[in-house]
């Protein structure tokens, strides 16, 4: 195993150091350290953050390879700066099962570039009907903790009552989409002015605000812990916070692009920008970059949703929702929150690690620490093209767009799986 001596670097925006790798851990840190055989590299100019960690990332394997695998997404995510991502249940076959989550992570496993957690899902088929095997998953060698139907919501809440229940033995989380699926039948995008106007039906906030609502009451009165995903609406941001006023035990995420784009997009017909919840309103955003900032939303989560191109780039009403994310997260999280490091790596780090129960990420780089870490250029400002992503899709919002920041490295429990801005495997 080569050890690695990362000189002057600053971590979370401290005063410069220099970090020795060795062994898997963070070896030693301080001023002018002795190379002693180690591979050095220059970090000037460098910031160091705990690997990030995404708690939802679509990775289409089994079932949609042409879209996704479990390796290219973990290529897609290394590149981004992750060092783990958790990986939603709506694959072909559903990861319903111990067998299909334990290969979801063998597959993980074999591609050596991020750790790959699956999440398991809540009913049989995603068909919000009966639960799924959550006991046998959570027991798998996959070691699931988080389930989610994700795609769907749990809408029937006598099964999100019991969901709750059944996981609290072993402290697992509810992620859930929340989708009155009643209120959004047939809809486009965001109901709003800009729908109105385009014609097209819309999917209106208090389908998001109201299911969280009942789940925080299910939540509570149960004692278990909720988890919501992709948070779009300033409503929802009011709702989880009287929730956690009152010590609920629930968590949030919002995804970068709720955090940077609007409905307005829709005018253009470009299906690139259609996705689940849709894009919302200026006052939407700004209530969700507050509650990002204040901690009522608890982390950035990339919702990275790969689709082939026949299945994007049709007709509006035709087309997949969803929008790549794992490789411009940290980007973009850094144009919406500036180089706040402690902050970004509490909501791209720690807090998904903790929620998710991976206790080897989301560390601070200190000695003896699993050396799972990202090494970022703040000053550099690089262009989206969408030809030179990892992934094997193609559907992201931000082609063109000149974004802040740049993941010069990334360190898999010691091992470099990006060195100079370049997957190394
Ligand atoms: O836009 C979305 N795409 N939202 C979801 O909830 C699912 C996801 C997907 O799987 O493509
Ligand atoms: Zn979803």
């Amino acid at each position: 195993m080569t050890a690695y001596l990362i000189k002057g670097v600053s971590v979370l925006g401290g005063a410069p150091t220099d970090l020795l790798i060795r062994d898997g851990v963070v070896a030693e840190t301080g001023a002018d350290l002795a190379a002693g055989g180690a591979t050095v590299l220059d970090a000037a100019g460098l910031v160091a953050l705990p690997g990030l960690v995404d708690l939802h990332t679509h990775l289409r394997e089994p079932g949609r390879e042409d879209a996704e695998t479990v390796e290219s997404g973990s290529r897609a995510a290394a590149l981004g700066g992750y060092t783990a991502v958790c990986a939603m249940a709506n694959t072909s076959p559903v990861a319903d099962t111990a067998g299909v989550v334990e290969q979801v992570w063998r597959l993980g496993r074999e591609a050596g570039l991020v750790d790959v957690q699956p999440i398991g899902a809540v009913t049989v088929g995603l068909a919000g009907e009966r639960l799924a095997e959550l006991g046998a998953m959570a027991d798998s060698a996959a070691r699931v903790r988080i389930f989610s139907d994700d795609g769907h919501c749990v809408a029937d809440p006598r099964l999100m009552r019991r969901a709750l229940e059944y996981v609290k033995a072993f402290d697992g989380v509810i992620a859930q989409h929340a989708e009155e699926p009643r209120l959004t039948e047939g809809a486009q995008m965001h109901e709003g002015a800009v729908s109105t106007r385009l014609g097209l039906t819309g999917w209106p906030a208090v389908a998001e605000e109201a299911i969280i609502a009942r789940d925080v009451l299910l939540a509570e009165h149960v004692g278990s812990r909720l988890h919501v995903c992709h948070v779009s609406t300033a409503g929802s941001v009011e709702v989880l916070r009287q929730a956690k006023a009152r010590g609920v035990r629930v968590t949030a995420e919002v995804t970068p692009h709720h955090l940077l784009l609007t409905d307005v997009r829709a005018e253009t017909y470009d299906p690139v920008y259609k996705v689940n919840p849709p894009l919302r309103t200026d006052e939407d955003v700004a209530a969700l970059r507050a509650a990002l900032a204040d901690g009522v939303i608890d982390i950035v989560a990339t919702d990275h949703a790969p689709h082939a191109v026949e299945d994007k780039e049709c007709e509006w009403a035709y087309a997949r929702p969803g929008m790549l994310g794992l490789e411009t997260a940290l980007s973009i999280t850094l144009e919406v929150l500036g180089p706040r490091w402690d902050v970004i790596a509490e909501r791209m780090s720690r807090t998904p690690a903790r929620i998710a129960g991976l206790e080897s990420h989301g560390l601070d780089p200190a000695p003896g620490v699993p050396a799972n870490l990202t090494l970022i250029d703040p000053a550099a400002r690089h262009v989206v093209e969408p030809g030179e992503l990892a992934s094997l899709s193609r559907n992201t919002p931000y082609a063109g767009m000149t974004l802040p920041g740049r993941v010069v490295a990334t360190f898999l429990r010691g091992e470099p799986t990006v060195l100079d801005g370049k997957a190394v495997k």
